[in-house]
């Protein structure tokens, strides 16, 4: 009852090309990092109203117990004809710390494929920098003696042995810093296409994303609204008067601005909302632009980070202070 419609409204969604594969990736995704991480029935049904509206771009991860509930919309959405495939999704999942070890890495791809029920991933990411004593399993908080330095060589080797076996068309990390990445791209036979980091106007990352575009990593962003109710989160990002008048003036919302800006910078933007009202208005960002001066009053924005990564600071871990997590100051 509704594919010709939303098929036609798919195959107009904007999409990029994905690193030297011959993906593509869809620049609107939809996120599933509800805090705290569980599986409920509403992230299904609210996974689904997604895809009835036309979104097509899913990112999951072990650690947020969002595989199972994305994994049943899909077959709920096949079941209904909402979509003729799974290859018409794009769908992301991440490997979580406790499995940043070579050898685990095949077993937690092959059991979050097992989550999702699906057979691939689009793209699998290492999700964040550090590694966990696997004994910490899923567990958030994790206790910060369990946190390890993580090979960056013999974990990404192991990613670019899923790539191979088909489990995962695409490889990529997230939360990764210039430097870090540049350490990765020295022992990687297959690069990262991706990187997905936190970016909202009130956290531009231009350095970052001018040295990932320099190296063909595809930046994706995420809490783009600032990831408000979330440990990490904040208001800081809707509440925001330079967005707000600039939203205003517009007659659009403060969250239609923030994801408009986010897709104007050529980076794919993932939005989250279990209401059904604001999925629908999320995904009206792509039928008008910001002007040059509203783009130049977003820019002077001060800026401050959402997610600062304080769990995985320690003294005996691989990073003393979020300086060194992130490789800059926040
Ligand atoms: P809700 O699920 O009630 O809509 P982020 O994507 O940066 O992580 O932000 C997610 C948070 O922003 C959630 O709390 C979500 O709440 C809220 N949110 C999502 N879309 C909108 C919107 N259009 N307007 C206001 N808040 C939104």
């Amino acid at each position: 009852w509704i594919s010709d419609k939303h098929n036609r409204k798919w195959a107009a969604f904007p999409k990029v090309a994905l690193g030297s594969s011959n993906g593509t990736i869809p620049l609107l995704g939809f996120g599933t990092a509800v805090f705290p991480f569980t599986a409920s029935e509403t992230m299904k049904e609210s996974i689904l109203h997604a895809i009835k509206l036309g979104y097509r771009h899913f990112d999951a991860a072990a650690v947020y117990h969002s595989e199972g509930p994305l994994g049943e919309a899909i077959a709920e959405a096949l079941r209904l004809g909402l979509i003729k495939s799974r290859d018409d999704l794009f769908i992301t999942s991440k490997l979580w710390c406790s499995d940043g070890h070579r050898d685990l890495v095949l077993p937690a791809l092959r059991n979050t494929l097992q989550n999702l029920g699906l057979e691939y991933l689009d793209l699998y990411l290492i999700h964040f920098p550090v590694s966990l004593e696997p004994a910490a399993r899923y567990d958030v908080p994790f206790k910060t003696e369990d946190l390890r330095p993580m090979d960056f060589k013999a974990v990404w080797e192991a990613m670019e042995e899923c790539r191979e076996l088909g489990l995962t068309k695409n490889i990529g990390v997230s939360n990764f810093s210039c430097k870090k990445l540049e350490q990765l791209l020295l022992t990687s036979k297959i690069p990262p296409v991706v990187n997905q980091v936190e970016i909202s106007p009130l956290w531009q990352q231009k350095k970052l994303r001018k040295f990932c575009e320099e190296k063909g990593i595809h930046v994706t962003a995420y809490s783009p609204l600032g990831a408000r109710g979330t440990a990490w989160g904040s208001n800081e990002v809707l509440d925001c008067e330079i967005l707000k008048a600039i939203a205003e003036a517009k007659g659009k919302t403060t969250a239609q601005v923030c994801l408009r800006w986010v897709y104007e910078q050529g980076v794919s933007v993932l939005v989250k909302s279990f209401n059904k009202e604001r999925i629908k208005e999320n995904l009206d960002i792509f039928d008008w632009k910001l002007s040059p001066e509203e783009c130049h009053m977003i820019d002077q924005i001060p800026q401050q980070k959402s997610c600062d990564g304080l769990v995985f600071i320690s003294d005996e871990g691989p990073y003393k202070s979020v300086e060194e997590l992130w490789d800059e100051k926040i």
